[in-house]
This record gives structure tokens, sequence and C-alpha cells, in this order.
């Protein structure tokens, strides 16, 4: 039984010597693998006379059962082993210093979008876009703006090169033709709104030649001017948090809609101090109107059958009366003073519960 006995110190000894669970398993096929020592050792009772196989049999069985016992043991205490070093060397240092805060932060006016988005989104709006650079048509002509018509000079256009009015692209004046492309496209019932950049040739402290708006349009069959009234103050009310904020509509014009409206929200000035409320004071925020079937038969929707809604509201406006930013050149001057100042984390994404609610 020498070759058992030999064989038993061999393993024990390689198993003792182990020093990784690989290791361990090389052992362990060495030994009880279909080529191993122990599997080589079994085979040979095939050729041994009864009485001398079963004495044989009973010490190799032995031998297996205990090298197996040894890897078995042996394989806890490496796995323990490998486990603790592991966790060493995964260890976070809690005393470090925290990294330094990203530098970076949301402009008020992304800021300002993603609310009006979330308000708007709530009330089962999407959002659409459009182009920069406008055809006049989009911009002017199949909102009922005509050559000739004296909107089209109050709009202080910047046009492109180009052939003479009509053929000149611009850079468009509001986010209205996106009211256009999405009526051509889409078939009514229509709920979008449309956060966007808009040009005029204008500079002062209350006017860039790029400024941001926010559009809307809702076409269907029965939307009418209370759908509008409820809907904008509604957006009001959400956008300034105020639950009682007073709004009024003031009859007004665009050449798109009929009837129209603008929209004030109550405030005051009490003592040189300018507050978002109630008051005696009004302030304008937006400006709105039934859509003037005349634009829509120019999509080719039938106004015997659908009607809507539009409004139109400036950015930079809004988040200068909701985050008490003075002058609206400064939105756009880069200065990273400004912006830690006025900007917002990354991390605080409006919402209607939290975000907005700030
Ligand atoms: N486009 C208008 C503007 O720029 C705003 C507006 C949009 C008014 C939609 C009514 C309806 O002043």
């Amino acid at each position: 039984m020498d070759n058992a006995d030999n064989l038993r110190g061999d393993l024990i000894c390689a198993i003792a010597a182990a020093e990784s669970t690989n290791a361990l398993e090389a052992v362990r096929v060495s030994a009880l693998g279909k080529k191993g020592t122990i599997t080589k050792l079994m085979k040979t009772l095939g050729s041994m006379d009864p009485d001398e196989r079963k004495l044989e049999g009973q010490e190799i069985n032995a031998l297996k059962a205990e090298v197996c016992i040894a890897i078995d043991e042996r394989k806890v205490a490496l796995e323990g082993a490998e486990l603790d070093a592991r966790l060493m060397a995964e260890q976070v240092d809690i005393s470090l210093p925290v990294r330094p805060r990203s530098k970076g932060c949301v402009h008020p006016i992304s800021q300002v979008i993603e609310e009006m988005t979330v308000i708007f989104c709530e009330m089962g709006f999407t959002v659409a876009e459009g182009p920069d650079i406008e055809e006049d048509w989009y911009n002017f002509t199949a909102l009922n703006i005509p050559p000739e018509h004296p909107a089209r000079q109050e709009h202080d256009t910047f046009y492109l090169p180009g052939k003479k009015n009509g053929d000149r692209k611009v850079l468009r004046t509001h986010t209205s033709p996106v009211q256009i492309h999405t009526m051509q496209e889409k078939e009514p019932p229509i709920r979008i709104i449309v956060p966007g950049r808009t040009y005029r040739c204008d500079y002062d402290a209350t006017h860039s030649p790029m400024f941001h708006q926010v559009e809307g349009l809702v076409i269907d069959e029965n939307t009418h001017m209370g759908h509008l009234k409820g809907c904008l103050i509604e957006f009001c009310r959400a956008m300034f948090q105020v639950d009682d904020l007073p709004v009024r509509f003031r009859p007004s014009y665009f050449p798109f809609t009929e009837p129209s409206a603008e929209v004030d929200i109550g405030c005051t000035r009490a003592d040189g101090e300018f507050r978002i409320g109630h008051g005696d004071d009004w302030l304008e925020i937006l400006g709105c109107g039934m859509v003037n079937p005349k634009v829509l038969e120019n999509c080719g929707i039938d106004s015997t059958k659908y009607q809507g809604f539009a409004f139109g509201m400036g950015v930079e406006r809004i988040a200068m009366l909701k985050y008490g930013i003075p002058d609206l050149r400064t939105f756009f001057e880069s200065d990273l003073r400004w912006l830690k100042h006025y900007g917002f984390s990354a991390l605080d994404v409006p919402g209607m519960v939290g975000g907005v609610n700030r």
C-alpha cells in the first residue's frame, strides 16, 4: 500500500502549499480529475483478485475521502483570505476630503424653460421645435401678417442676404412660425409648447437681439376661450408658486389670433420693493388668443371644424421676475460670477413636486 501512502503524503503537502483557490483547483484536478493520480489508482483495482481489491479499494476510498476533506478545508481558508484581501484593497478612506463640487451649473434660461416644460407637460402638452432661420412666409405671411403689414416693422426683423421681400429668409422674430409647421404636419388634436431662440434687432436693459420664447398651441374641435383662460391662469400660478395669484386678461391685438389678449399678473411695488402676488399693480407677462381662422386655413385646416388657442411668452422676462434678475443683458455675458450666483444645480431637476417649488 506504499503507493497510496506516498500519494497521501504528497497530496496533503500540495494542498497545504496551494496559495490560491486556483492553485488548489489544480491540485484537485491532478488527484481526482479524469487523469488524476487517485483516479488512476482506482483503475488498477480492476486487475486485482477479489480479496486484494477489497482491501485496496477501502484504502483508496479512505485516501480519496481524506484528500477531499483536506481540499474543502483549504478551500474555505483560501476563500476567506482572498475575501479579506479584496476588502482591504477596496477599502474606502472615509477620512479623505470630499471631491471639489462640480463647477458647472444650469443657466437660469435653461432652468426656466425646464420649469415651464414641466408645468405644461403635466397638462398634456408635448414639446415641438422649429428652425431659427425661417422663410418669410412661415414667420409672417402664414400668420396673417402680409407684406406691408405694420406688424412687420414692429418686429425689427433680421433679414438674411437674398432677393427682395417675400424670398428673403429671416431669423425668426417669434416662435409662432412653429405653429404653422406643426399644423401643416399634424392632424388635430394638437397640444404643443415650443421653447426656442428668437431674434429682433434691439438692444438695451430689457431687450437683447437674441432672446427666448415659449409658444403654445392647442387645436381641436371644441377648445374655447375658457380653456385658454384656465390653462394660462393655472400656468401663472404654478410658475410663480402663488396659489391665488391674480391673473388678468386684457384685450389686445395680434394678427394671428382673434380675439387676442395680453395676460397680466398681480404685483406690488410698495417701498421700492417689487413683489409678485396680490397688490395694486399689474405686470404683463404673455400674449395669447384664439387662433385666427385665416391661420388655420393657411395651414390646410378646416376652420369650420377646428379651433383653438395660442400663446407666447418671453423666457428672459419671466426668469427676471421669478429670480429677481435686474438686467436682461447679463443673461448673455457669460460671466462666471453671475452664473454662480443665479445658476442652478444640475441635480436640482424641476418638477411639480420639489424642483419648481424651491
Ligand atoms: N408671437 C407673439 C409675440 O412674439 C406672442 C403670441 C403668440 C401672441 C401666440 C399670441 C399668440 O409677441
